[in-house]
């Protein structure tokens, strides 16, 4: 068996494989743990493992290449990409630093390796409103995603947040609709969204949460209607087998759909396909990711 063939290959090479929620129930089930960008970059740092397959999109795996440069790491589907991470550049960044001296700059882990390098501090959508808080600066910009930049400056008052000039968006999260909450509601649901929906879905929503933040809050009651990848949905009907989830159709996630519990095998027999950071870039990125992992969870 597949899942077999996995385990002997894991053991052999001294592999963990790492998923994020979104992955396929088949990748989910050998993965050697589930979880969102931030729980997977932790995991990926504090791993004792000399290979890590990263089960996601390349932004995830170039994270853990930047905190492991002396460590395999392989991302089973190559073209996996992250739209949104486009959005941003680096000039982008810097001409928001040539025009405002004082400001700090967030940069959203979907991105590329580039621009967290140019960034004072990385932020998942776990931990965006606590890496914000936790910065001296009054003046904020955060990006590429407008409506985690858009949640942050809700959450945070006493500070000016403002959206880098990306205006970059989730392709999968601008598909939630007010309709969709009011269905959810008149099916006795509570409804969660994740911080990539819109401010205004955001606003009707019960619950406004990262991936992980949705599995640490489902207890709270036992039907959901859950705004997110709809792979969300087998994730926490594992963790609460006796609740409810109800996903919206036609709201997949064409690039973490593209990996297969065969190219894990594949990852794990031919070293495929190994993640390379460029080293000056990743030094820079480096730190701006280790500081988002040392701010206090
Ligand atoms: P999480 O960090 O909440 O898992 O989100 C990652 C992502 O790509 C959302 O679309
Ligand atoms: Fe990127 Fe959206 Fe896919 Fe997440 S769901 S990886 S933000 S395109």
């Amino acid at each position: 068996m597949i899942a077999d063939e996995i385990r002997r290959l894991k053991e052999e090479r001294n592999a963990v494989v790492l998923a994020h929620n979104y992955q396929v129930p088949a990748v989910q089930d050998v993965a050697d743990f589930v979880g969102d960008s931030l729980e997977l970059a932790i995991r990926a740092k504090e791993t004792d493992a000399d290979v890590i397959v990263l089960c996601g999109v390349d932004f995830m795996a170039e994270t853990a290449q930047i905190l492991n440069p002396t460590k395999t790491v392989l991302l089973p589907a190559r073209e996996a990409t992250c739209p949104l991470a486009q959005a941003l550049t680096p000039d982008m960044i810097r001409e928001v630093r040539a025009g405002h001296p004082g400001a700090a700059v967030v940069v959203y882990v979907n991105s590329t390796a580039e621009c967290k390098a140019e960034a004072d501090i990385t932020c998942t959508s776990a931990n965006a409103v606590d890496v914000v808080r936790s910065l001296d600066e009054d003046v904020v910009f955060v990006g590429p995603d407008a409506n985690l930049a858009s949640y942050v400056r809700g959450q945070v008052p006493e500070k000016t947040v403002l959206p880098l000039p990306a205006d970059g968006h989730c392709p999968v999260h601008l598909r939630f609709t007010l309709a969709d909450v009011e269905a959810g509601r008149a099916r006795g649901d509570a409804v969660v969204c994740h911080p990539e929906c819109s401010p205004e879905v955001q606003a009707a929503s019960d619950l406004v949460a990262s991936t992980g933040g949705m599995v640490r809050q489902a207890h709270l009651h036992p039907q959901w209607t859950v705004l997110t990848e709809e792979a969300m949905t087998y994730r926490l009907g594992r963790v609460f087998p006796d609740a409810a989830f109800h996903a919206i159709e036609g709201t997949e996630c064409a690039d973490m759909k593209m990996t297969t519990v065969e190219d894990v095998l594949v990852a794990l027999k031919a070293g495929k396909h190994r993640v390379a950071v460029d080293e000056t870039v990743a030094a820079g990125a480096r730190r701006a990711i280790e500081r988002m992992i040392a701010l206090k969870r």
